[in-house]
């Protein structure tokens, strides 16, 4: 099973305020990226490898001068728009001294760029608006992960996994008891997974976080945006509360939204972008924290099973069969949606059994 990557995208490259007047270094679809701020607050990113001998920009002794960024080995010193300004011992600049430039969107959060040949054009990324609404509260992270891409991707879209990896957090039996239903929108390329549980144990994560004693009714909305964003819309409530009204709104549950940004690294390397934001005790530290603290842990969990998985898979032939069964039915959906974007890809390179048995 390998995924290959879809160019030509927009993907997750960073949080804002992890982008400032420090470089920043990034690998992203294995091409190195410099990111850093303008003095006015403009993110900007570049290639991070200099075009005299390949030092990289993001690294030590390299360093900004204003909106400039000055190569730490011999001084090679570049603008934002990536055109060098400055070589050592010579007034003459090579006409080939510049350095790619990529396309930046920041919204909800997110630093965006876009990895191609092509111009996004009017292509803007996915919308993720909790994460910088005053009406929800956020905490979130980002975890390195040594495994391919596709790995993360099957571990979203199946969440039946909570109950066995994540039990004690967010995992109860009725999360794998539940069976699922698998939507997919073709021609905005979204793939929908949801899972409705009316009467279900409430799994340490929300009993801690929203208060509620005994026992919940408990939805999990997935949306997967090929390729990087992944929105769980999540809907607890205690059992016996009112469904959410006709014109939406839904006071008498409490709603979280969980966002990932999956970016691949390389081919057997992954950005793992978290986020939880909730619409109920905003203000309380303690719940951020517990929040904070109780997803970070889930992610790692999941860090710590797909590693494992990468090196299992690396070790076996390339054309290992595998078993898919109903859950994983959105999986497979984002798989084929994934393949659709990476482009034409040779025959024998396509898993032959994605049947669902
Ligand atoms: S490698 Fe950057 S100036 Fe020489
Ligand atoms: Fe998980």
């Amino acid at each position: 099973m390998v995924t290959e990557f879809a160019r030509n995208q927009w993907y997750v490259a960073a949080y804002g305020h992890e982008v400032g007047r420090r470089q920043l270094g990034r690998t992203i679809l294995n091409e190195p990226i410099l990111l850093y701020r303008t003095e006015d607050g403009r993110a900007v990113a570049m290639a991070d490898r200099c075009v005299h001998r390949r030092f990289p920009l993001s690294e030590s002794p390299s360093h900004l001068v204003g909106d400039r960024v000055v190569c730490g080995y011999h001084g090679f010193t570049y603008g934002p728009d990536g055109v060098c300004v400055a070589v050592p011992a010579q007034q003459r600049i090579p006409r080939t001294a510049r350095l790619r430039t990529y396309p930046v969107v920041e919204q909800d959060s997110f630093v965006w760029v876009w990895i191609g040949d092509r111009e996004p054009g009017d292509t803007l990324p996915p919308r993720a608006p909790w994460l910088v609404s005053p009406d929800y509260a956020t905490v979130c992270g980002m975890e390195p992960l040594n495994a391919r891409y596709g790995l993360l991707v099957d571990n979203l879209l199946d969440l039946s996994h909570e109950t066995y990896l994540h039990g004690g957090y967010i995992g109860t039996p009725e999360v794998a008891e539940t069976p699922i239903t698998t939507e997919v929108d073709e021609d905005a390329g979204v793939v929908y997974v949801s899972r409705h549980m009316d009467d279900a144990a409430c799994p340490p994560f929300y009993a801690e976080s929203t208060g509620i004693k005994g026992r919940i009714t408990r939805w999990q909305d997935i949306e997967y945006h090929p390729p990087c964003l992944y929105l769980l819309h999540s809907r607890v409530a205690p059992v016996g509360s009112p469904p959410p009204a006709a014109d939406g709104t839904d006071p008498h549950a409490f709603h979280v939204e969980v966002v990932y940004a999956i970016t691949p690294s390389t081919e057997n390397a992954t950005y793992d972008f978290w986020a939880v934001a909730r619409d109920f005790a905003l203000d309380d530290e303690k719940v951020s924290d517990f929040l904070r603290d109780s997803n970070r842990t889930v992610v790692l969990q999941d860090v710590a099973a797909l590693n494992t998985l990468e090196q299992v898979l690396a070790a076996e032939p390339d054309r290992y069969q595998e078993l898919s069964v109903n859950i994983d039915t959105g999986g497979l959906a984002a798989r084929r949606l994934l393949a659709r974007m990476a482009g034409p890809v040779p025959a024998d390179s396509v898993p032959s059994q994605t049947a669902v048995r």
